[in-house]
């Protein structure tokens, strides 16, 4: 439940400050120790430390009572019950300036009151220290995460959107919890369709003469061409298949063609790369070919592959049809080439966290080719144990009218078109707003691209992932609401408010005291401690909706305090102004972690 971290990776950051772990890691360090006490001869508990479902009990509580209860039972124990289990446990907690109080609730639920004193010192620390000494401790060291990964020639479509938002936030998240990310871009770049590719692309340029970005800027038409002329002619067929052939067999002039082909693709994805923020590294499947023979034959001396029906497969237990890794006309396909990536990710690589974010419908697909690498005891057969494969699935994205999102004029959307219109409402909002008349030009667009970039993400990543949901423009830039407008706004408020006061706040992070008196107070600094298990959780299950929903919260219990409490000209100005900055703190590493840009004002 609390994966412990190994020793070497407390000590990476650069400037020496400790990682302090969460609150609920530091809670269940606690519990451990005094369950050592209470049943000695259980040694291996892990402690069920899980915030309180009733907020009147506690902020936290201990559920390992019954479970230890229905352990020792019969076993000569002296404890007469679960209860008076949950009594010693509680009577055994080392003394910790973290708690205030405890008590029992149920059948030996221990609930813990945290120290108020405790959460402000915590969130003083914080703001002297940085945000990194919050960062949740995983069991891995690297990971790959392997995300975004379009076909070459064909237009990234708003699946690959989703791809390339979800898994830019997971490498993030994992980043900041000092696992180092390889950032994979598994494109799709090798395969039959280039010897059409390449074929129509010698006949449209038959003096060999390269064709330059202008004559096949437009892929998508360059691909839908190419595959009539394989459709219709039966030459041109034959010369295609032949192309691959000699493709495959390194020819000079083919390998050119087909990299001119993916340099050409590439070009047009590094633009929506460019304007998202995010960073990824290609390696195609092509990259993974030369691994295939033996990654294959790895499995064949387990007895792994069988003959059937002329393809060479493997059999999964509880699927009707085989993995086919070799296909009847002897090539290879999208699972022998995801089978060679897993080997080398694997080996050459170390990495012991691999990660594939694409659309649920390839599940199969991915548990599949797990399972294959579990018999072969590349994984481990435990899901719980690493190195570990996870395919992160996601749903479809429709349109208003509940179908499959796409525009009149292109069957799928184009991400450069979708990214512009959300830029350009934002920028006609503020211009409303009358923006252009306060900000220069340059701040103009900064800020319409921070908030519809932005929104654009934001409205992917709040979801579960694996439901399908609804794109609206209309929704994603509503300043109420769960939205990224809504959000950056809030954080821009609160920058005002502490630019409004006049006071130094570097200084103040020195000087200052924070206490947190009012009841709002508190409940908005426990809210800004929870920040780091939170992102465990969300990393952990891979699932960063839960961040989204972390960060709404959040502003919502801001909007509480600061209804309720008076913070510039108050008594108590300096602690809620520490108060305020350290929930723009926690705001912006959010934002951060879901690779949106924050803003400052509004
Ligand atoms: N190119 C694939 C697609 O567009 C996604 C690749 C995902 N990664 C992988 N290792 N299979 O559907």
């Amino acid at each position: 439940l609390f994966p412990r971290a190994k020793a070497s990776s407390l000590t990476t950051m650069e400037n020496d400050q400790e990682i302090v772990g969460s609150l609920k890691h530091q809670l269940a360090k606690l519990f451990e120790e005094s369950l050592r006490l209470t049943v000695p001869e259980e040694s291996d508990v892990d402690p069920a430390i899980a915030p309180c479902q009733n907020p009147r009990f506690g902020d936290y509580q201990c559920n390992n009572a019954m479970g230890l209860w229905s352990k020792v039972k019969g076993k000569g124990t002296q404890f007469r019950g679960p209860q008076p289990i949950g009594q010693a446990i509680m009577n055994n907690l080392p003394a910790s300036e973290m708690i205030d109080s405890c008590s029992i609730a149920g059948p030996g639920f221990v609930n813990v009151v945290l120290s108020r004193h405790w959460i402000a010192k915590s969130i003083r620390k914080m703001l002297v220290d940085g945000i990194e000494t919050w960062a949740p401790k995983l069991p891995v060291k690297r990971a790959v995460v392997d995300f975004s990964s379009p076909n070459i020639a064909k237009e990234m479509h708003v699946g690959h959107l989703r791809s390339t938002i979800i898994g830019d936030t997971l490498a993030r998240m994992l980043e900041y919890s000092n696992v180092e990310v390889l950032r994979r871009n598994h494109v799709g770049d090798w395969g039959t369709q280039f010897g059409m590719l390449i074929e129509y692309l010698f006949e449209k340029f038959p003096s060999g003469e390269v064709a330059n970005d202008q004559a096949i800027g437009d892929l998508e038409a360059f691909y839908k061409a190419s595959k009539q002329r394989f459709d219709s002619d039966p030459d041109f067929k034959e010369r295609a298949q032949r192309a691959v052939v000699s493709l495959q067999a390194g020819d000079e002039k083919y390998r050119k063609a087909w990299s001119q082909i993916c340099e050409i693709s590439r070009k047009g994805y590094e633009k929506v790369y460019e304007r998202l923020g995010v960073h990824l590294e290609e390696k195609g499947e092509s990259f993974y070919n030369p691994y295939i023979p033996g990654a294959l034959e790895l499995l064949s001396q387990q007895g792994l592959i069988e003959e059937s029906e002329g393809a060479r497969v493997i059999f999964i237990e509880g699927k009707n049809i085989p993995l086919i890794v070799v296909k009847r006309d002897g090539g290879y396909n999208y699972a022998s080439t995801d089978l060679a990536a897993l080997w080398y990710r694997l080996n050459e690589e170390k990495a012991e966290w691999i990660i594939y974010v694409t659309d649920v419908g390839q599940r199969e697909h991915f548990e599949m080719f797990f399972t294959a690498a579990k018999r072969a005891g590349w994984l481990p057969a435990e899901d719980d144990k690493y190195p570990k494969a996870s395919h992160v699935g996601f749903g479809l994205v429709l349109g208003e009218d509940g179908k499959r999102f796409r525009t009149r004029s292109t069957e799928t959307v184009k991400l450069v078109d979708l990214l512009d219109e959300a830029k350009s409402k934002c920028k006609a909002a503020l211009i409303e707003r009358g923006k252009d008349k306060e900000w220069t030009e340059e701040e103009l667009d900064k800020t319409a691209e921070a908030v519809g970039y932005g929104a654009v993400k934001y409205a992917d990543l709040k979801n579960n992932r694996t439901t399908n949901y609804t794109f609206s423009f209309d929704q994603m830039l509503n300043d109420k609401g769960n939205t990224a407008v809504y959000l950056l706004y809030a954080h821009a408020r609160i920058c005002s408010i502490i630019r409004r006061s006049r006071k130094d706040i570097e200084e103040l992070k020195k000087t200052g005291t924070l206490d947190l008196v009012h009841p709002d107070e508190r409940t908005l600094g426990l809210h800004l401690l929870q920040f780091a298990e939170i992102v465990e959780e969300a990393c952990t299950n891979l699932f960063p909706n839960l961040l989204c929903e972390y960060l709404y919260n959040l502003s919502e219990d801001f909007t509480r305090f600061y209804t309720n409490c008076q913070v510039v000209g108050s008594a108590e100005e300096t602690s809620r102004l520490l108060l305020c900055e350290a929930t723009a703190v926690v705001m912006r590493k959010c934002f951060h972690l879901l690779g949106i840009t924050p803003v400052y004002k509004i």
